[in-house]
């Protein structure tokens, strides 16, 4: 690649990459193989550590992709990427001074992961978060976690009759929530009673109020909510500028070929209207 050929692809807007990926997708024995080649010290320890093999495995699924992502955006190989995390747990690249071989400098990611199902969000510029969660998802700690909801929230989750409708709609919820405390970095740190979302009936975001120490960015966050496998409820939150990336792309399976991703438009700015 050319210098300019480099400067054209840091500077043209990217769409908004989602890999999708079940652990599935990833033989358990091919797994292990490549997180002993790409997994660097502090994450191998950490896989060490998990008392149950379906855990491990999850994990070890969940950072070769995050890895094997990172390496097609940056072109930095999988085991050379140097990931560190900030003092609350959120894990960045740490790019070289001169930027990496594809993209420039500024590159975010996030990750989330869960029972079986693995989610990776990267965009060019700003922030993204995502979540994933599974509907099936044994329902204890539902009303704790209702509990934290906005008030209109509380209400809408209410309406809903007792059952797979309630939990749709609390998961709905929670996994913006998550996916936007993710892009924030704060994770659990920011009260999620401190913002709050009006949720079509189906899917899609009709308002978002954000917190008061965001309040200046509220028109310009965009949020996706996917069902990217039958089950499985995912949102993502990203932060981007007027005329920044239209379009955000869906890859499912692990990334070794040129599979093609859905290309979906990214929705508008929900108004501040909660
Ligand atoms: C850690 C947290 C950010 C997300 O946790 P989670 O929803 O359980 O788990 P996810 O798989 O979606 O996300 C975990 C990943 O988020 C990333 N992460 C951790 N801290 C983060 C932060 N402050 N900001 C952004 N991302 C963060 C990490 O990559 C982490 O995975 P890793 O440790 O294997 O690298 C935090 O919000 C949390 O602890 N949530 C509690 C979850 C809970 O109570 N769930 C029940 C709801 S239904």
């Amino acid at each position: 690649m050319t210098a300019t050929e480099h400067l054209d692809t840091a500077a043209r807007p990217q769409p908004v990459k989602l890999w999708f990926c079940p652990n599935d997708e990833l033989d358990p024995g091919l797994a292990a193989t490549l997180a002993e080649h790409w997994l660097d010290e502090p994450e191998r320890e950490t896989a060490e550590r998990f008392l149950f093999e379906r855990d491990r495995r999850q994990y070890l699924v969940a950072h070769v992709l995050v890895r094997r992502v990172l390496a097609l955006a940056t072109g930095v190989p999988e085991a050379d990427a140097v990931i560190r995390r900030s003092p609350r747990g959120r894990p960045f690249l740490l790019a070289p001074a001169e930027g990496v071989p594809r993209g420039g400098r500024e590159l975010d990611f996030s990750l989330s992961h869960t029972q079986g199902h693995n989610l990776v969000g990267v965009v060019r510029r700003h922030r993204i978060g995502v979540d994933v969660e599974r509907l099936d998802r044994e329902n204890r700690g539902f009303d704790a976690i209702v509990e934290t909801f906005a008030p209109p929230e509380r209400e809408w989750v209410a309406q809903a009759v007792p059952g797979r409708a309630r939990t749709r709609r609390v998961l709905r919820l929670w996994t913006l929530k998550e996916a936007y405390a993710k892009a924030r970095g704060l994770g659990l740190e920011l009260p999620f009673d401190s913002f709050s979302f009006q949720l079509a009936q189906d899917t899609g975001v009709l308002g978002f109020r954000a917190p008061e120490d965001d309040a200046g960015a509220g028109r310009r966050w965009r949020f996706v909510e996917l069902e990217p496998a039958p089950g499985v409820l995912a949102a993502v939150a990203v932060l981007v500028d007027p005329g920044e990336p239209t379009l955000f792309e869906v890859h499912h399976g692990f990334p070794w070929g040129n599979r093609t991703p859905q290309l979906l438009a990214l929705p508008e700015p929900a108004p501040a209207r909660v």
